[in-house]
């Protein structure tokens, strides 16, 4: 029997849209998550506990090898498509310049190099932006520099980039 290809889904280290993210995430099935070391000291931040994931089959791969020796299972067919959400402006600035020095911008790079789609979240992307901190909400005025960065990858071929939780779900239904 066909094994049904699954969802790698990318978590940094972004506070900003990283509930609305873990909301999408409980609610889909067929899903791995792979974190960035920042991801997964912020998700202890905001009070994620990924034992819950674990537990109802959630595969969770950490940024642990220098060589993101995860990303073989892209060259394997595992995967459909891979979500990056919510992207730092670190994780948008090095996929926009073709670094791939970790476990999400490798994802990224070799998705591409293999045709798998990419979806990614930048969520700096308006000149105004108010976020939840662990404490409390702040205003942050995203640099010309973070606005650059997502309009150059919004130009790479295979990848959507989305600015809002809406067109994040609409990205994720046109999944195939
Ligand atoms: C609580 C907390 C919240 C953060 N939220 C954001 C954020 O919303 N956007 C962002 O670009 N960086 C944010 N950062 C900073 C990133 O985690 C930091 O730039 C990190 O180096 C990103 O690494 P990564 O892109 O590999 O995940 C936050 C840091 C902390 C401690």
């Amino acid at each position: 029997m066909k094994k049904t290809k699954r969802i790698a889904w990318g978590i940094t280290g972004s506070g900003h849209y990283l509930k609305e993210s873990m909301q999408i995430i409980d609610e889909l099935s067929d899903i791995d998550l792979f974190l960035s070391k920042a991801g997964e000291e912020v998700l202890k931040w905001y009070d994620y506990d990924l034992k819950e994931y674990k537990d109802r089959g959630v595969k969770i791969f950490k940024d642990i090898t220098a060589s993101s020796a995860p990303v073989s299972m892209l060259y394997e067919g595992v995967y459909k498509c891979l979500i990056v959400s919510p992207a730092t402006s670190n994780t948008v600035a090095q996929m926009a310049f073709g670094f791939s020095d970790n476990l999400i911008t490798n994802m990224f790079a070799q998705a591409g190099k293999c045709r798998i789609p990419s979806i990614v979240f930048a969520c700096d992307t308006e000149p105004t932006v108010i976020t939840q901190a662990p404490k409390k909400m702040v205003t942050l005025y995203p640099r010309e520099i973070e606005l650059d960065n997502f309009t150059k990858l919004k130009s790479f071929d295979d990848v959507e980039v989305v600015d809002n939780v809406d067109a994040l779900k609409q990205a994720i239904r046109g999944i195939k």
